[in-house]
């Protein structure tokens, strides 16, 4: 098993995770640690090619099964090159997006299911599991508004309310069946509290290392 600490941050459009994220690197280091920090689908060449097929508008319509596999190629890769080497070097690695991602997306939203969606993930990604997965929960109407503010919408973000909404429930009923991994945080606070109970978190996931 690799020796460094593996967390992982979900949630729809317009949580704010991906500032916390940032906010949260900083920290660590401050506090001497060694992090990376990877976003998906991205964080290798390939799979930032991925990312650009994934998420650029088209009018053709997209099949669900073929859009997991690219967000599962993307993530294979990644895991491959970049996550499990830091965590064997004993870093800790922040993940913007992670399985979830795709077991709610494609799982719940697009329908899939989440079992054959989790089985399929397992095989690509030697089972990896983070530690901990920090999930901000913020209604989709106040993200997608965030979103659109700023400026122009992607592929997935382009999606019906409701399937945001969908997106929404999925993650609360994924955080509800795992509650020992899951560490669900009111994204409506101000940004500071937010950094507050997360720095909490870490911390402690740090001391037990
Ligand atoms: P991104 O711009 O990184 O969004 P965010 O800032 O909200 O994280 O775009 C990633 C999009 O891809 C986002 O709409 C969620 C979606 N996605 C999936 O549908 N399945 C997945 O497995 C992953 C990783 C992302």
């Amino acid at each position: 098993m690799p020796k460094g600490l593996f967390l992982s941050f979900e949630g729809g459009e317009g949580s704010g995770k991906s500032t916390q994220v940032a906010r949260l690197e900083e920290w660590l280091q401050r506090e001497g640690r060694e992090v990376v920090v990877v976003r998906e689908p991205g964080g290798t060449p390939l799979s930032e090619e991925i990312r650009e097929v994934l998420l650029r508008p088209r009018e053709e319509e997209v099949s669900p099964w073929a859009e997991l596999c690219l967000y599962v190629a993307a993530r294979a890769q990644l895991v491959q090159d970049v996550i499990i080497p830091s965590l064997e070097r004993g870093v800790v690695v922040l993940a913007d997006r992670y399985l979830d991602s795709s077991l709610v997306y494609q799982g719940m939203a697009r329908g899939l299911g989440t079992q054959r969606v989790r089985t399929l993930i397992g095989w690509a990604t030697s089972d990896l599991m983070p530690t901990r997965t920090f999930f901000f929960d913020v209604t989709p109407e106040v993200g997608l508004e965030r979103s659109r503010r700023r400026g122009s919408m992607d592929r997935m973000e382009s999606e019906s309310l409701r399937f945001h909404q969908d997106v929404h429930r999925g993650y609360i009923d994924l955080s509800a069946t795992e509650p020992e991994r899951f560490v669900v945080l009111d994204a409506g606070q101000s940004p500071d509290d937010i950094q507050t109970e997360l720095i909490q978190q870490v911390r402690t996931l740090l001391n037990d290392l």
